[in-house]
């Protein structure tokens, strides 16, 4: 039953910013999902690049996905957020100009200088590349890393100033006083939460990946400037691994948002919620270590918290969603189109995608399964299945011409395109790591080939779906222009 007190407003539409950021993640998505498929072809042999191609694109395609992840992310928490406080729209136009200069840097680097020392960017790589690429071309990949990054940076001070306006601080926006006071129903909606916490996480991750940025661009020019490798290795990977977890943080504020306005029941950040995403808070920034298991040169101790704290932080907010989102559509009367579709299917892909994770993130099994095709199986999974449908979710929503307008057929076939590739794409990732298929190899061995292959066919089948739901967002936008977002402060939420 819907709950007669909640009466969303019908919202489609966004703002110029919005729709520009929406607009740049589906060109920007569907080049790097063609630069997968192609990454998928090479290792099948369909198709002869050579090493250095493949490693180019593995370089383009890492890097382009987390930063394309973090604009839809961005996106949706901006255009939601900005319901209940001002945020500064010269900062998410900011934000975007240097995401694109970054783009146009790391594009230049790899394409014309050859760099391809992957997404990654490990210490000392880009400066010792046995002539395969000079200085310049590390330097220019470094420093489109840099402007990408502090684009972010300054979108997450915004958000940051915005909440502290807003709410009084980040305790508040938090729900602290609900948390571990009387609750009096006031707590902040879960979009607030959720940016709080993005907010905090991001900024320290950005800081840190700023300052190793910075440090090898140094080291590039002037060796004597040493950075010992592993305090490298671990900001790299703080940072990296923060950043792409806060995408779909961010991301989920559609679920939170949308499915509400389809089943016209609320979702309230009641005590659960309030404290899976403050546990989460901390978690994340402290589990960035389950990737480093094989690293004996890193103190045992940081090890041991990244295997308990990788076990703890799969379940509190994933459960708290997962579970929310079934309860609002539990004989709700929900209307399926392909955005609620979309949003809901989200929901599995994270949830079935923290599952590999978990499993890697014991040591005896990561010991045998972390350089395999098992790693890239288990995030593909949470990225194909739940945020990028979050994010398809949210276009198809946000275009959509009237709130009653249907879908037609090939949309709907694109949906299901859409899953049967995605899964099939990453179960034979993840088949393949079962059978110790190693990952980032650009010529594997012919044993290998039939599960390469039949990875590319799937592969094909998400890039077909993705074009029809990006074609159709891309088509829609002229409708979608001005229709700004009108307030709706789901019931209990503080004004
Ligand atoms: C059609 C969709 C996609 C295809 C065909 C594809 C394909 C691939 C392939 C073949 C690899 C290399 C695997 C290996 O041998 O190690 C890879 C790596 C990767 N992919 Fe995708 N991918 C797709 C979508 C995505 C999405 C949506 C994201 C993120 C939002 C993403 C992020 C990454 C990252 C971060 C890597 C790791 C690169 C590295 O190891 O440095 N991919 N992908």
């Amino acid at each position: 039953m819907a709950d007669p007190r909640y009466v969303p407003a019908p919202e489609h539409g966004a703002s110029a910013g919005v729709l520009a950021y929406l607009a740049t993640t589906a060109a920007v998505l569907l080049l790097m999902m063609l630069f997968g498929l192609l990454m998928r072809a090479e290792q099948a042999r369909f198709i002869a690049l050579g090493a250095q191609g493949f490693y180019q694109l593995m370089t383009l395609h890492g890097a382009g996905m987390v930063g394309i992840a973090g604009i839809a992310g961005a996106a949706i928490m901006w255009h939601f957020l900005s319901r209940y406080v001002a945020l500064s729209a010269r900062i998410l136009h900011a934000n975007l100009a240097l995401f694109v200069a970054g783009v146009a840097m790391i594009l230049g680097a790899v394409l014309l200088g050859g760099f391809h020392g992957g997404w990654t960017f490990l210490h000392p790589l880009p400066s010792h590349s046995l002539g395969l690429w000079s200085d310049a071309a590390a330097a220019w990949f470094l420093g489109g890393m840099l402007v990408i990054g502090t684009g972010f940076l300054l979108l997450q001070l915004d958000v940051a100033r915005a909440l502290v306006a807003g709410y009084g601080g980040f305790a508040r926006a938090l729900g602290w006083p609900q948390l571990f006071g009387r609750d009096d129903g006031q707590a902040p909606p879960p979009t607030v939460v959720a940016s709080a916490m993005v907010t905090v996480v991001n900024i320290v991750g950005l800081v840190v990946g700023a300052a190793i940025l910075a440090m090898m661009l140094v080291n590039l020019y002037f060796p004597e400037f040493a950075i010992d490798p592993l305090l490298a290795k671990a900001m790299i990977y703080f940072f990296g691994h923060v950043f792409i977890n806060a995408t779909i943080y961010m991301a989920v504020i559609a679920v939170y948002e949308i499915l509400p306005r389809y089943t016209r029941r609320p979702w309230k950040a009641n005590r659960a919620f309030l404290a899976s995403w403050n546990c989460s808070t901390l978690m994340v920034m402290f589990i960035f270590p389950h990737h480093l298991l094989m690293d004996f040169a890193f103190p045992t101790w940081m090890l041991v918290m990244g295997h308990i704290i990788g076990y703890l932080n799969t379940v509190p907010i994933l459960v708290v969603t997962g579970y929310g989102a079934l309860m609002i559509v539990y004989r709700s009367g929900i209307v399926w189109d392909t955005a609620s579709r979309l949003l809901f299917l989200s929901m599995f892909g994270w949830a079935a995608g923290a599952m590999p994770a978990f499993i890697d993130g014991t040591i005896r099994v990561n010991y045998v399964m972390h350089n395999t095709l098992w790693v890239p199986g288990h995030f593909h999974t949470y990225l194909l299945l739940g945020m990028v449908a979050m994010a398809f979710g949210f276009m198809y929503y946000i275009a959509k011409p009237a709130a009653q307008a249907r879908d037609g057929l090939v949309d709907r076939a694109a949906f299901w395109v859409y899953l049967a590739g995605a899964l099939g794409f990453v179960l034979v990732f993840l088949y393949s790591g079962k059978q110790s298929v190693p990952r980032r190899y650009a010529e594997h061995l012919p044993e290998w080939l039939p599960y390469d292959r039949l990875g590319t066919f799937f592969a094909g089948l998400v890039v077909a779906a993705s074009l029809v739901f990006a074609g159709r967002f891309l088509a829609r936008l002229a409708h979608a222009r001005g229709g700004q977002a009108r307030a709706t402060v789901p019931v209990g939420a503080a004004a």
